[in-house]
C-alpha cells in the first residue's frame, strides 16, 4: 500500500483488515476475463441449469408457501439451521445431526472455519495446486501458507509427512478431497487414513472442502473415508451450490461435537443464521425420491460434457496436451506443452472468443507456477460449445507457434 493509499484509508475510518487486503488478482477476477457477446466461458463454476432439480424446487416451493407452516418460516431460526435440515445432512453425511451446522453456502462455511481455527500468523498447509479462492479467505487471518501437490489420488500425504518429520508444524490443513479443484483427483481411503493419523500424532486440523462429492459421474464411486467424518481432528465444508446450484446460497459445516456450540457462538457475532425459508424448501427437496435420480441424472450429464471437452482436447492438441479424463466434479486440468508466453495465449484464446482458468492462478505459493495448465470448465456450456471453445483455443495456440 502506498502512503496516500494508507492516509485514504485512516481518512475513511477503514480498519486496518479492510485496509490491508489485497487487491483481487488472477482466479475470480473478472477484470482479467474479457466475455465478449458470442464469447464461450470455460472459466466458470456454474452448474448446467437444465441438470439442476428445478421441477422438484417448484413442487417443494409450491407445497411450502401454500402449508399452514410457511408463516412460521419468516421469524428468526436457530443459528445451527433448521433441526430438519441438519438432520437431512446428517443422515446423508454419516454423522450425528448436532455435528452439522447450516451455513450459506461453501464459501461461508470457509470464512466460518479459518476464523474458527486458525489465528495470525499461523501455519496452513494448503493444496498446491489450490481452490484460490481458498486463499483470499485467509487474507480474513493473515496465516502463512505451504503447498504440498495433490495428484490423481488427493493430496501427497508421503509429501506431508516428510515436511512434518522435518520440522513443519502447521495449525491446519486445507483439502478437497472429492474431484479436486481444480486438478480433478480424489483422496483414497488409505490416504485419507494416512492424513487423519498426521493429523492425529501433530496436531493439525484437517478443512475438508468437499463441494463436488455428489457430481460423481457413472462408475465412479467415491471412497468412504470413515476417519475423515469421524476424527476430530476434522471439520469438513459443504455446499448445495454443485447440486441445487450457487444461487441458493446454502451449505453446511460438520465440526467435531466439542467445537459445536463454539461455532455457533461465532455465527451469532456474524449473521446469526441461514434463511429459514430458503432451508424449508431445501429440506424438502432432500427428501423428494426424485432428488436421487436427478443427482444421477446430473452425473451423466457432466460425463457427457467431460467426455466431449477431453475428446476435443486430444483431437485439436495431439500430443501436445495432457489430460486427466475427469471423473466427476466440473473441470478437466489440462497441460498444454510447448515453449510459449502462456499470459499471451490467454489473451488471444480472449481475442479468438473463448476464456479459461490459467493455471498459474491456481499456484499456492508461486513455487510451483503450473506453467502451460489451464482449468477448463465444462459444467455450463452445451457439447457444441466446449467444442467450439477448444477449437478457439487451438487456433490460438497454433497461430502464436506459428509466430
Ligand atoms: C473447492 C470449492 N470450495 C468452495 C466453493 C464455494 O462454494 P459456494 O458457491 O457454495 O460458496 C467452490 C465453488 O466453486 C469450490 O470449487
Amino acid at each position: 500500500m502506498t502512503t496516500k493509499d494508507s492516509d485514504m484509508f485512516t481518512a475513511l475510518g477503514a480498519s486496518s483488515l479492510l485496509a490491508s487486503l489485497p487487491p483481487r488478482q488472477g482466479f475470480g477476477d473478472a477484470t482479467l476475463i474479457r466475455l465478449a457477446p458470442g464469447a464461450i466461458d470455460l472459466g466458470g463454476g456454474n452448474p448446467a441449469t437444465g441438470l439442476l432439480p428445478t421441477e422438484l424446487y417448484r413442487d417443494a416451493s409450491a407445497a411450502f408457501f401454500s402449508g399452514d407452516d410457511f408463516p412460521r418460516a419468516l421469524r428468526y431460526s436457530p443459528a445451527p439451521g433448521l433441526p430438519a435440515l441438519r438432520a437431512a445432512i446428517a443422515e446423508r453425511e454419516g454423522v450425528e445431526a448436532e455435528r452439522v451446522l447450516v451455513t450459506n453456502g461453501g464459501a461461508h462455511g470457509l470464512a466460518l472455519v479459518a476464523l474458527g481455527t486458525l489465528d495470525r500468523g499461523d501455519v496452513i498447509v494448503v493444496d498446491d495446486p489450490v481452490y484460490p479462492l481458498f486463499l483470499r479467505v485467509l487474507d480474513l487471518v493473515g496465516a502463512s501458507v505451504v503447498g504440498v501437490p495433490v495428484g490423481a489420488d488427493g493430496l501427497d500425504v508421503d509429501a506431508l509427512a516428510a515436511r512434518l518429520r522435518a520440522g513443519l508444524r502447521p495449525k491446519a490443513l486445507f483439502t478437497v478431497p472429492t474431484f479436486h479443484n481444480p486438478s480433478g483427483g480424489t483422496l483414497s481411503a488409505q490416504k485419507a487414513d494416512a492424513l487423519v493419523d498426521l493429523a492425529e500424532k501433530y496436531g493439525f486440523t484437517i478443512i475438508a472442502d468437499d463441494p463436488y462429492r455428489e457430481i460423481a459421474f457413472p462408475g465412479t464411486v467415491v471412497p468412504r473415508r470413515a476417519r475423515l467424518r469421524e476424527s476430530p481432528q476434522v471439520v469438513s465444508v459443504g455446499t448445495f451450490s454443485k447440486t441445487l446450484g450457487p444461487g441458493l446460497r446454502l451449505g453446511w459445516l460438520v465440526v467435531p461435537p466439542a467445537l459445536a456450540e463454539h461455532y455457533v457462538r461465532l455465527r451469532n457475532r456474524l449473521d446469526g443464521q441461514s434463511s429459514a425459508v430458503l432451508q424449508e424448501i431445501v429440506t424438502r427437496i432432500l427428501s423428494d425420491a426424485r432428488f436421487g435420480p436427478a443427482l444421477r441424472t446430473a452425473g451423466e450429464g457432466y460425463a457427457e460434457k467431460a467426455g466431449a471437452l477431453v475428446e476435443a482436447l486430444r483431437t485439436e492438441f495431439g500430443d501436445d496436451v495432457d489430460v486427466d479424463a475427469p471423473q466427476g466434479g466440473f473441470f478437466a486440468w489440462a497441460r498444454l506443452r510447448g515453449d510459449l508466453d502462456f499470459a499471451q495465449l490467454f489473451e488471444a484464446a480472449q481475442d479468438a472468443g473463448v476464456t479459461y482458468q490459467r493455471g498459474e492462478w491456481f499456484s499456492a505459493t508461486g513455487e510451483r507456477p503450473f506453467r502451460g495448465h489451464a482449468r477448463l470448465s465444462f459444467s455450463e456450456p452445451e457439447v457444441h460449445e466446449l467444442r467450439e471453445g477448444v477449437s478457439r483455443l487451438a487456433q490460438a495456440w497454433r497461430a502464436l507457434r506459428a509466430r
